[in-house]
């Protein structure tokens, strides 16, 4: 913990750039909420204290950022970055440093902003500063013809030639929290948004003759802000780029870097492949030699070495073991859990259910609440009727069985090992161990029954008239 750093995170704005219900700050970014990249990075710096300054939307952002290690203080109404700081101070110890961060900025470096930290300690006011080639609508560093930052102006009163200046403030500051609840204080909304603007402390300190420190990056990425829906995909292709580097560069083989979506984390061991559009969310660990085919989504999904998920497959919330064959067109819903040697084919979803070792459901089925074992041979067509209209049912199939295509299990039911059920079966009760139980109409052959031809009256009778019955 560094003893005397406090954090101030401005997380108040609506955003109306956005054209957005959900508050600005809680858009992902790779999955994540804008604000819980920065929460990320300050806590790097171990920082006693964490304030999160809300207002729009206080209560969902709240709920989304809950953690032990942040208070949240509601500013209401957001009067601008000034006045977020005024209110985050209220609710964090007086002394020491204080870090102030934006939400909307989730890139910024855990580096710059103990940089920050350190200069504030030295009792500086410190900025974080960027040199950017499209400086349009940020904050323009002033400074005087000596270098010393001179004010901060807001692109909306900058005149002509500040607009021109390449420098802008990305919005990160760190002061001895004294000086900064002392200047805060005195902010007035003379500008043209009315609002209580941070960015002209600046000016006061340098007024003052305090000392003025700017830490300039140059690493655009890092310090952009998100205010549209532009920017924000802009820095999403950014993070997922980067990604993709590392994954690539400890031995992951991905089609194209460009087409690959991480939205949480992705561990992978060695020779694992990945084609193009796949989407990762959550926790995602492919197991070695493991290969996912174009255009799977894979969510909270663990997948052992050497299985093959073809195309189109929709995974979520499943174990799968070693050498399975999933898909293509596979859909595995949560608490699914596949033991090795497995093949899930086309059309196939299992639910809440185990299969064991070996055990094969390749076309059109269902298996919902099942306990099947292992090397089992689960039809094309067949399903689990689990759910009687109020409550869901298991159903347990023993190792061996043979389960016919197109066969409904309604559950709760019991298949013995070793049973074969005949194709077309509806079982209601349990299936015995070893045997073929065959539970379909008779196939019946009407001898003298006619086709009837056109134009002619519909018989009711020569459907009934002399039928036989065959087994079949
Ligand atoms: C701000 C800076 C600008 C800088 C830019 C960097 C000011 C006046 N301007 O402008 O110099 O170049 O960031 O991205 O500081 N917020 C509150 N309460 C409020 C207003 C805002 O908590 O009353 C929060 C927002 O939720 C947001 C952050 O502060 O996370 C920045 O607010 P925003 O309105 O986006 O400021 P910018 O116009 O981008
Ligand atoms: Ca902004």
């Amino acid at each position: 913990m560094t003893a005397s750093l406090n954090v101030a995170l401005l997380a108040a704005g609506e955003g109306k750039r956005m054209h957005s219900a959900l508050p600005k700050v809680l858009h992902p970014l790779a999955g994540k909420a804008l604000a819980a990249h920065v929460l990320a990075t300050v806590r790097g710096l171990s920082p006693r204290a964490i304030a999160v300054v809300t207002g729009f939307g206080a209560e969902a952002v709240e709920q989304a950022l809950e953690a032990p290690d942040l208070v949240f203080v509601r500013q209401d109404p957001p009067q601008g970055t000034g006045d977020a700081v005024r209110v985050a101070l209220t609710a964090l110890p007086a002394d020491g440093v204080t870090l102030v961060g934006l939400g909307d900025v989730p890139l910024v470096s855990g580096d710059a902003l103990g940089r920050l930290a350190s200069l504030a300690a030295e009792g500086r006011l410190a900025l974080l500063t960027a040199r950017v080639r499209e400086p349009f609508g940020l904050g323009r560093i002033v400074r005087r013809s000596d270098g010393a930052v001179a004010r901060i102006v807001e692109e909306r009163d900058a005149a002509d030639a500040e607009r021109a200046i390449g420098e802008i403030n990305t919005g990160f500051l760190a002061a001895p929290t004294a000086l900064l609840a002392k200047w805060v204080a005195r902010l007035t909304p003379h500008n043209a948004q009315r609002e209580y603007y941070l960015t002209d402390i600046v000016a006061m300190a340098a007024a003052e003759g305090a000392p003025v420190a700017a830490h300039t990056v140059d690493d655009e990425a890092s310090v952009a802000g998100v205010n549209d829906r532009a920017q924000l995909a802009a820095l999403e292709r950014i993070v997922q780029r980067r990604g993709a580097h590392e994954l690539m560069v400890a031995g992951t083989s991905i089609a194209d870097p460009e087409r690959i979506d991480v939205r949480g984390s992705l561990a992978c061991g060695r020779d694992v492949s990945i084609d193009v559009g796949c989407v990762f969310e959550g926790e995602v660990r492919l197991a070695d030699g493991t290969s996912v085919g174009p255009h799977c989504v894979l969510r909270d999904v663990a997948v052992g070495a050497g299985t093959r998920i073809e195309a189109f497959c929709h995974l979520d919330s499943a174990t799968i073991g070693a050498n399975c064959r999933i898909g293509p067109y596979a859909r595995l819903r949560p608490a699914t859990s596949l033991a090795d040697d497995v093949h899930i084919g086309n059309f196939v979803e299992v639910k809440a259910s185990t299969l064991g070792k070996g055990s094969k459901a390749n076309h059109l089925a269902y298996l919902g609440d099942a306990t099947v074992g292992a090397r089992v041979n689960y039809g094309a067509g067949s399903i689990t009727a689990n759910y009687d209209g109020a409550n869901k049912h298991r159903s347990t199939i023993g190792d061996d069985v043979h389960v016919g295509s197109n066969c409904v299990l309604i559950a709760p039911i019991e298949v013995g090992a070793g049973a074969t059920i005949g194709g077309g079966s509806t079982v209601v009760n349990a299936v015995p161990a070893h045997h073929l139980t065959v539970a379909r109409a008779r196939q019946v052959v009407i001898d003298e029954w006619q086709r009837p031809k056109k134009g002619e009256p519909r018989s009711s009778t020569t459907t009934t008239k002399n039928e036989r019955e065959r087994s079949t």
